[in-house]
């Protein structure tokens, strides 16, 4: 495999590369300084590539979860290669369509969506509102009236299937706040048919969770949505698609996730077995997309000694990456310039907090730079401004080049937006 496929890398004098080319270069080019983003389009679009030939013929649409990274220049990579989008509020859906993606490739899901939300998704008549709740479909329809439109809506399901995963990732068990549960679908099903001249049942959806490492759980969830599917056309209601959702998980280093394709094939194989290979199989894969194909570079700060304790301090912190104190997540991080050695360092930002704590990392000599892997996903759109530090700069490569740079708003903006305040 080329090293473009695969983000990050290092080449033969053991310097970090991304899409081929030596960070330090691609650092250099782009006139940044740390802490920053970089991406590699490049890898990104491949991955989207593969993944739709996954589906073979089945009729499909990825619906990118564009939560897990927003930025311009990504989004249009991931849609020029085919993929539509999965948003979760106005400002995401508003954002897909000043990058062109066309209305019947975006969905709408979330727990709590604004009036203007659910107007702004009925006026760009959108693939689907995935509705969570029969009180929200009751929104929905009022809203749909005063428009005199027909909102196209899905329900999505909560399957009450426990994964695997950390607790603060998992939705579609019972005691999750998201998806409509099974027992309360009859009443969705009645209001619809009611309310047929302002919403149409369009498809039926579910997400049971991030970061599954097997297309077990989502297959069992999936299953779920089979049986409503079945049962809302014995009725005689057409179906346009079931969406089993997100949530294939990548290897951050120490565990390995079965690769997005495989749950592909594995819903398409359920489909047909369910005699439902007709209807559109939508999914919404978020970080397996983009999630290994992004890093973040920090410059070493200030290292110390305590006790038989030896820090490592960076100038990336909580606020640029929230992950490690959120969710206790690890992502490997290495020297920029050469090789992981062997003495253990523990890695922390300059952030007033404890969690503002990387974990244990061998990085041998303490190097000027260092490269935190897997970034590319849930890191950028989590950021903060915590502790007076303004967001961090992304550069975007293709092709092992540089193509755009999003420079940091920098210490000044900041200062100008707090003073205001
Ligand atoms: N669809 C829905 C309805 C979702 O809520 C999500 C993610 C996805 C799709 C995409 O899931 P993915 O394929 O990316 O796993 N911030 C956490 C992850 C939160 C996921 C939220 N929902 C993290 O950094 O691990």
């Amino acid at each position: 495999m080329k090293a473009s496929e695969v983000g990050f890398s290092r080449n033969e004098a053991g310097h970090a590369t991304l899409g081929g080319t030596s960070l330090s270069e691609l650092i250099s080019t782009a006139d940044v300084g740390t802490p920053a983003y970089f991406y590699d389009l490049s890898a990104m679009k491949k991955r989207v590539k593969k993944m739709r030939s996954a589906f073979g013929n089945a009729p499909h649409l990825i619906a990118y979860a564009i939560k897990a990274n927003s930025a311009g220049s990504i989004v249009r990579a991931i849609t020029e290669a085919g993929a539509g989008i999965d948003a979760v509020s106005g400002g995401e859906l508003q954002l897909a369509r000043k990058l062109n993606v066309a209305p019947r490739k975006i969905v709408l899901s979330g727990v709590a969506k604004r009036d203007e939300e659910i107007e702004l998704a009925i006026g760009e008549d959108i693939l689907a509102l995935q509705a969570e709740s029969v009180e929200e479909l009751q929104r929905i329809r009022q809203i749909a009236k005063k428009l005199n439109k027909i909102a196209r809506v899905s329900l999505r399901i909560n399957p009450s299937v426990q994964i695997d995963s950390h607790a603060h990732i998992a939705t579609g068990h019972d005691a999750a706040k998201f998806g409509i549960a099974k027992s309360d679908l009859p009443e969705a099903y009645d209001f619809l048919k009611r309310e047929q001249s302002s919403l149409r049942l369009v498809g039926l959806s579910t997400h049971v969770g991030s970061m599954l490492k097997s297309p077990d759980a989502y297959i069992k969830s999936a299953k779920v949505v089979c049986d409503a599917a079945r049962l809302v056309r014995s009725q005689g209601r057409p179906l346009e698609y079931v969406d089993f959702g997100g949530g294939f998980g990548i290897d951050y280093g120490d565990d390995p996730a079965e690769p997005p394709q495989n749950f592909a094939q594995a819903a398409v194989q359920l489909l047909r077995e369910q005699e439902l290979g007709d209807l559109t199989l939508v999914v919404e894969p978020g970080r397996s997309l983009v999630g290994s194909y992004g890093v973040l570079v920090a410059s070493v700060l200030q290292s110390k000694k305590s006790g038989n304790r030896r820090w490592v301090m960076i100038d990336a912190g909580m606020n640029d990456l929230l992950r490690p104190a959120l969710y206790q997540a690890t992502h490997r991080i290495e020297p920029l310039g050469a090789t992981p050695g062997e003495l253990v360092h523990r890695v922390v930002g300059p952030v007033c907090e404890s969690t503002d704590d990387f974990g244990e990392h061998a990085l041998g000599e303490i190097p000027e730079q260092v490269v935190i892997r897997d970034a590319g996903a849930y890191a950028f759109t989590m950021a903060s401004e915590y502790n007076g530090r303004p967001l961090p700069a992304e550069v975007f490569v293709a092709d092992g080049k540089v193509q755009h740079v999003n420079p940091s708003p920098g210490i000044k903006a900041w200062l100008q937006h707090r003073l205001r305040a």
